[in-house]
């Protein structure tokens, strides 16, 4: 079992592709283990982004992100890291194959929707830029037990 950290990014809220775009990963088998809606402070934006300081894109993501409310989720599932970045599609989501939430839903990788961390070390991180422990929730759905042999 893992945990990872999803947000739908204020393209998605702003869109009204909530629903859409949670549905798909829910479909797909991963469990929600947390969920807010949130205006994320800069300074959780600007840590969340570290790695990507000083890239061309860096200021107009972290001013993007920051904009306006996101939808962040906790996604519980076996390898639920990988399981959710395949839902996602490639980040730039012209090369996000149809049928993926980016490729079915996006055309410019600065308004890709959504974002997924790219790997279990990097979910722990992320997950505890935006939740604390007590708002992580573990329980058995009924469909649990026919999503895994
Ligand atoms: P995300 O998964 O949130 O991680 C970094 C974000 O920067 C990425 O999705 C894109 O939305 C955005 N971005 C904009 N331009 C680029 C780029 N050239 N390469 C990678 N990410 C980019």
């Amino acid at each position: 079992m893992e945990r990872t950290l999803i947000i739908v990014k204020p393209d998605g809220v702003q869109r009204a592709l909530v629903g859409e775009i949670i549905k798909r990963f829910e479909a797909r088998g991963l469990r929600i283990a947390g969920m807010k809606l949130m205006q994320i402070p800069r300074e959780t934006a600007e840590k969340h982004y570290a790695e990507h300081k000083g890239k061309p894109f860096y200021e107009g993501t972290v001013a993007f992100m920051t904009s306006a409310p996101v939808i962040v989720l906790c996604l519980e599932g076996p390898d639920a890291v990988a399981a959710a970045r395949a839902t996602m599609g490639a980040t730039n989501p012209l090369n996000a194959p149809a049928g993926t939430i980016r490729g079915d839903l996006g055309i410019n990788i600065s308004r890709n929707l959504v974002h997924g961390a790219d790997k279990p070390e990097t979910a722990v991180r992320e997950l505890a830029l935006y939740f604390t422990e007590d708002e992580l929730l573990s329980y058995e759905r009924a469909a649990d037990k026919w999503l895994k042999e």
